[in-house]
């Protein structure tokens, strides 16, 4: 019994370190029915191969509704030795059903790391090796972190990739190693389309993939339900090249059967939007984006122009841990953590939480405080189980009796300046980003429970004397759901 539960924690280890998280048949299936037309020998990439069921799916569609294609050249790279064998036969199958149905089809497998090798080869470091090209990439990369110091990032900084995850350096070689008009379909998390870390990679996709389709599944992990993934994903299909298309096909699926739900023709500028300087990706999936678009898109204040500023916590726990108290006492002051959210407004001290309720207001931790004052606070990470991705509440001083603050890492605090909001104003806000229209709007773009200051920087607001009189009309902070839709409703939507 003990053996079994070793052996399982080492493979989800191994799993873990090499991102390895297979795709479900059905999503392979459907990856692979969304090339279009392709030349008559391709040359097809699978990194990050697997057991070779992204290949296999390819091949199976292709030996099935694919009259004028003679041959497929594989290359594939798989760096674990423990899966080889598998991905071997898989292969070999794929070269029995492609007989069959009068296809050529050989292959060849890279043992090796597809980061090193293929940033050396375009970084010119192995100047005498050919440049591989290919016509159709179908991959599902794996995901994880890379530190800034390793060798993945050095080999990827070679050749001006910057980030911090490997399925984005996957993906950015991939689009290097595409013939002009090469396809590529991917299945990756969904966290570049918003993340301020993945806007160097975001800007080197748009500017050299045409994106045809965008696909996002209903649930979070319903993709990978076996793996319990929490990264909500996204398959895409992209064709090497410089002008994006007027239009482009958003849909999406349960992911249990690979099933459409919805599909829609979005102009790209509703994608990514013109003026917007983070290139972020919105994904109008449901049929509430469509309706939070135009009434954002009515709203022009920013929160610059407001004379406010959103910041993240400055006490970061893990540093000032000398500094910190679980209870309250003389020489400190009150320190919010997310969990001191309770109906809108903060309940604070929480003596049964496993956070600190307090730190030590002295010169060392200073430079980490605020003054008081009323403070709109949302939490940057959010539980699966909430109904909003973004969570509001105000922090008000007749709640807390204290002359300084401290704001843990884990939220975001909206002030003027280093200093508290007038009220009305700070509760308007709290009535604009807990109403169903931001929530369906920041669903847009966001697709997983991580909440960054630079996304809730980039919203249009209502004006200032909106956000006042929304504020001063609304009398509880503990009021439902509706009683905050119908305010948004009263006074944004119906102004436009
Ligand atoms: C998310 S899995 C996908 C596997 C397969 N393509 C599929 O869709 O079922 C990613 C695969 O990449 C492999 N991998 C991880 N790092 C790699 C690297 N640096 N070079 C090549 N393969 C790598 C893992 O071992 C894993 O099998």
């Amino acid at each position: 019994m003990l053996t079994a539960a070793v052996a399982e924690s080492a493979i989800r280890k191994r799993k873990g370190e090499l991102g390895q998280f297979l795709t479900p048949a059905p999503v392979a299936d459907f990856m692979a029915s969304l090339f279009a037309p392709l030349p008559k020998v391709v040359r097809l990439l699978d990194a990050g191969a697997g057991a070779g069921s992204l290949t296999s799916a390819f091949v199976s569609h292709l030996c099935e509704n694919n009259a004028s294609v003679s041959a497929v050249e594989a290359t594939l790279f798989e760096i674990d030795s423990l899966i080889q064998d598998a991905l071997f036969k898989k292969m070999q199958d794929c070269q029995r059903i492609c007989e069959k149905a009068g296809i050529q089809f050989s292959f060849a497998i890279h043992e090796s790391d597809f980061i090193q090798e293929m940033s050396a080869r375009l970084g010119d470091s192995l100047f005498d090796m050919k440049p591989l090209v290919f016509d159709a990439a179908i991959v599902n990369p794996p995901y994880r972190k890379i530190s800034t110091d390793s060798a993945e990032r050095r080999g990827l900084r070679h050749v001006g990739v910057e980030t911090s995850n490997l399925y984005a350096g996957f993906i950015a070689l991939i689009q290097r190693l595409l013939a002009p008009g090469g396809q590529l379909v991917a299945i990756t998390p969904r966290s570049f389309c918003n993340g301020p870390y993945f806007r160097p990679f975001r800007e080197d996709l748009l500017a050299n993939l045409e994106f045809h389709r965008l696909h996002v599944f209903e649930s979070r992990g319903a993709a990978f339900r076996d793996d319990s993934v929490l990264q909500e994903n996204i398959i895409f299909h992209a064709v090497k090249g410089y002008k994006q298309p007027n239009k482009l096909v958003v849909s999406s699926s349960s992911g249990k059967h690979g099933d459409i739900v919805a599909e829609a023709k979005i102009p790209f500028t509703e994608i990514v939007h013109k003026n917007d300087s983070e290139k972020f990706i919105h994904i109008p999936s449901a049929s509430g984006h469509a309706g939070a678009k135009k009434v954002m898109d009515g709203l022009h204040a920013t929160l610059a122009s407001l004379g406010i500023t959103v910041s993240t916590g400055r006490v970061v726990d893990f540093r000032l841990k000398d500094a910190l108290r679980m209870k309250p006492e003389k020489g400190t002051v009150p320190l919010l953590y997310p969990c001191h959210f309770n109906g809108g407004t903060v309940h604070w001290p929480k003596l049964d939480a496993r956070k600190p309720n307090a730190i030590l207001n002295n010169d060392e931790t200073r430079p980490w405080l605020v003054k008081s004052g009323v403070y709109l606070l949302t939490k940057r990470f959010t539980s699966k189980e909430e109904r909003r991705r973004l969570v509001a509440c105000i922090f008000d001083p007749q709640d807390v009796d204290a002359e300084w603050l401290g704001f843990e890492n884990h939220l975001n605090y909206f002030h003027a300046d280093g200093h508290g909001l007038d009220r009305n104003l700070a509760v308007g806000l709290f009535v604009f980003l807990n109403s169903s229209v931001v929530d369906q709007y920041f669903r847009r773009f966001s697709g997983h429970t991580q909440v960054n200051a630079t996304d809730l920087r980039t919203l249009a607001y209502p004006d200032r004397k909106t956000l006042q009189v929304m504020g001063s009309e609304l009398k509880r902070l503990d009021e439902p759901q509706e009683k905050i839709d119908e305010l948004v409703e009263k006074y944004i939507h119906a102004h436009q």
